[in-house]
C-alpha cells in the first residue's frame, strides 16, 4: 500500500511551489522508507524549481535531510527499522570504474530507488538529487541513508545531507587544506562558510570569506574567517592578494557558481595553488581565460561534487566532532519553518537573510 504523504513540488519552470499529496511506495529490494524529520532548503532545489538543473518536472524537492528508517526491502542489510540517518545523494555502487580505482567518492553509477513516486493522479515525479525529502516520508535507496549518532538534532545533522558537507569537503577532501594554508572563499551562503568552518578546521591560518553582503560575511567571521571582503566595495582579486603577501591564496574555493566569481577565484590563488569550484552553474554559463595564464599559473583546478564524501566515513565523523563542540554545526540553522513555507524561504535565501532555513516535520 503506498503511502500518502504531504510533499513540495516544482510544477513547473520557475513557477512558485506547492504543497501536494504525494504516493510513496513500500520499499522493493534495496530500498529504505524514511520519515522524515528535518530538510533543509537549499540553493540546489531553487535551481531545480528554475528549471536550472534540467527539464525533467515536476520535482519533487529537497534534499538536505535527517529522519528515521520506517521500513526496508529485501535484501537490505545493515539498517532497520528506527536508525536515525541522514540522507546522501551518493549511495556508492562499488561496481563501476572509480569505485574499482578505489575513488568511490567520484562514483560514476550512484544508487537512488528505483521505484518511483507519484502525484495521486499517477504522474511520477523527480525527487531533487534522488531524495525528494520536502515531504513526510520518502524513498531512497538503502545505501542513501547512513547511521548517525541519534544523540544529534535532525535539523542540524540533516544539514550534513548535502550544502555543509559540500562546503566541508571542498576545504577538507576536494581542497586538501592543511595546517598554515591560506585559503579565500568565494560566495559565504550556506556552502561558502561551510568551507570556511572546514578551513579552520583543517588549520589554515588566514582564511578570507568573500561575498557582496555584510551579513554573511558576519556569519563567516563567527565559523573562522580571519578576514572579510565585501566584492561590492573592494577588488575582490586585489584584496585576496594583499591579504596574502601579495602571493593570493593557496586554496581558493568558489562558492557561488559564475563566471565572474570562477575568474576571481582563479586570479585569486597564489601560483601553483589549488580553485575549488563548488557553487553549481547553469547550463548557459561560459568562461574565457588566457589558456597561457591556465598553463603558466600552475596548479590545479578542480570541482567538487558534494564535498568529494564518503557519507559512510564523514557523516558519523563530523557529527562527532560537533557533539565535542569542536564544529558548529548548529550556527547554519537560521530558522526552523514549516512544509508550507519553502517558498518563503527561498526569497529568504535570495534576499540573504538565512545560511539555512530547515523544514521540521
Ligand atoms: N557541488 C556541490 O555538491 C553542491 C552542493 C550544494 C550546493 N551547491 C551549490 O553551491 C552554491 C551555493 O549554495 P548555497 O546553498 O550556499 O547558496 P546561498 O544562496 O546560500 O549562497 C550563495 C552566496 O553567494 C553570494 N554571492 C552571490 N553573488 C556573489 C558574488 N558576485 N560575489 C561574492 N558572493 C556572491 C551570496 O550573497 C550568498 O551568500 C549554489 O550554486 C549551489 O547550487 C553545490
Ligand atoms: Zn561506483
Ligand atoms: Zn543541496
Amino acid at each position: 500500500m503506498p503511502h500518502e504523504v504531504r510533499a513540495v513540488v516544482a510544477r513547473s519552470k520557475g513557477a512558485p511551489v506547492s504543497l501536494e499529496t504525494v504516493l510513496v511506495p513500500d520499499p522493493g529490494p534495496g530500498e529504505a522508507l524514511v520519515r522524515v524529520q528535518a530538510c533543509g532548503v537549499c540553493h540546489t532545489d531553487l535551481h531545480y524549481r528554475d528549471g536550472g538543473i534540467n527539464d525533467d518536472f515536476p520535482f519533487l524537492l529537497g534534499h538536505e535531510a535527517a529522519g528515521v528508517v520506517e521500513a526496508t526491502g529485501a535484501g537490505v542489510t545493515g539498517l532497520s527499522e528506527g536508525d536515525f540517518v541522514v540522507l546522501n545523494w551518493r549511495a556508492v555502487c562499488g561496481r563501476c570504474r572509480a569505485c574499482r580505482r578505489g575513488r568511490p567518492w567520484y562514483c560514476f553509477d550512484t544508487h537512488n530507488a528505483t521505484q518511483p513516486m507519484t502525484l495521486a493522479d499517477g504522474t511520477v515525479l523527480s525527487p531533487a538529487l534522488g531524495i525528494g525529502a520536502f515531504a513526510d516520508k520518502t524513498l531512497v535507496a538503502a545505501g542513501q541513508c547512513t547511521k548517525v549518532d541519534p544523540a544529534a538534532e535532525p535539523a542540524v545533522a540533516g544539514l550534513l545531507g548535502c550544502g555543509v558537507m559540500a562546503g566541508l569537503g571542498a576545504a577538507l577532501n576536494t581542497g586538501q587544506v592543511g595546517r598554515g594554508d591560506s585559503v579565500a572563499v568565494i560566495g559565504c551562503g550556506g556552502v561558502g562558510n561551510a568551507a570556511v568552518a572546514g578551513a579552520r578546521l583543517a588549520g589554515a591560518t588566514t582564511i578570507i570569506g568573500v561575498d557582496i553582503d555584510d551579513r554573511k560575511l558576519e556569519w563567516a567571521r563567527g565559523l573562522g574567517a580571519t578576514h572579510t571582503v565585501n566584492g561590492t566595495q573592494q577588488d575582490v582579486v586585489e584584496a585576496v592578494r594583499e591579504l596574502t603577501g601579495g602571493n593570493g591564496a593557496d586554496v581558493v574555493i568558489e562558492a557561488v557558481g559564475r563566471p565572474e566569481t570562477y575568474r576571481q577565484a582563479f586570479y585569486a590563488r597564489d601560483l601553483a595553488g589549488t580553485v575549488v569550484l563548488v557553487g553549481v552553474p547553469t547550463p548557459e554559463m561560459r568562461i574565457e581565460l588566457p589558456l597561457l595564464d591556465v598553463f603558466g599559473r600552475g596548479g590545479a583546478l578542480k570541482s567538487s561534487w558534494y564535498g568529494d564524501c564518503l557519507p559512510e566515513r564523514d557523516f558519523p565523523m563530523l557529527i562527532e566532532l560537533y557533539r565535542q563542540g569542536r564544529l558548529d554545526l548548529a550556527a547554519f540553522v537560521s530558522e526552523r519553518i514549516a512544509l508550507t513555507g519553502v517558498e518563503q524561504a527561498f526569497e529568504k535565501m535570495h534576499r540573504g537573510e538565512v545560511l539555512r532555513s530547515v523544514v521540521l516535520l
